[in-house]
């Protein structure tokens, strides 16, 4: 039996990782998992519950009451939280602005792991995230690790976060940005960062088009070895 195929997306936020990793799936009928939205999910349970995540013994309290599950309907990736759709809650901004914080809760990135790599096992699949190169599947067969400049990011950021009617500027999503970046690349627990035998994607001046094509052919390489 040949082994699933595994293609790991890291990257700094608002990077383009999901608009890629989704496209990607579609283009060689693999899963794509969403590992941003476990992380948002578990945060949003404890802004809701006013759970002061600093508390261990608190966190591994209420970490048995987070159930989260994905659910994918064609592009769109539905995340369930104790069975509630918060698929566009956890996208607004005090989820936003919590989770880098909860995301480094040792307790928190065990469990996340734990359901990741289960979700890993047995079936083909490109999951975005920090850490997924480095942590969660260090043997997967493809590693990207996506980059663009910062303002660029953000100016991306703001004309979605627009879209949905919020009101910020593209300032205080610069500032956003730059905040998760450090709490995600200086956190004790399995920082972001490239792992040694990822593929740099820098997208600063690049369409989806491009990116997608980039990567198709990382991965037709590595099936021309095989
Ligand atoms: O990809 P995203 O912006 O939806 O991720 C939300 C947060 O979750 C981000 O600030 C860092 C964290 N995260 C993480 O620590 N590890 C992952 N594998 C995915 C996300």
């Amino acid at each position: 039996m040949p082994k699933n195929f595994i293609i790991a997306i890291d990257g700094y936020s608002s990077c383009g990782k999901s608009t890629i990793a989704k496209a990607l799936a579609k283009h060689l009928n693999f899963i794509y998992v969403d590992s941003g939205a476990m992380y948002r999910a578990a945060t949003l349970y404890f802004l809701r519950n006013n759970i002061d995540w600093h508390d261990h013994d608190v966190v591994i309290e209420a970490l048995k009451d987070i159930h989260v599950e994905l659910h994918l309907e064609n592009d769109y990736t539905q995340v369930l939280l104790n069975d509630e759709d918060v698929s566009e809650e956890i996208r607004k901004m005090p989820v936003s602005n919590n989770v880098s914080k909860v995301s480094t809760i040792k307790e928190i990135r065990k469990a996340m792991v734990k359901l990741q790599q289960k979700m890993g096992k047995t079936k083909n699949i490109v999951m975005d995230g920090r850490d997924i190169g480095t942590t969660v599947f260090p043997d997967a067969q493809l590693k990207v690790f996506m980059t663009a400049q910062p303002l660029i990011r953000a100016e991306r950021r703001y004309k979605e976060l627009k879209a949905k009617g919020e009101e910020l500027t593209v300032r205080e999503v610069l500032d956003n940005l730059k905040e998760r970046d450090h709490e995600d690349t200086t956190r004790e627990e399995s920082p972001l960062r490239k792992a040694d035998d990822a593929i740099i994607l820098d997208n600063s001046h690049m369409t989806p088009d491009q990116q997608l094509e980039f990567v198709v052919n990382l991965y037709k390489n590595l099936q021309d070895r095989n």
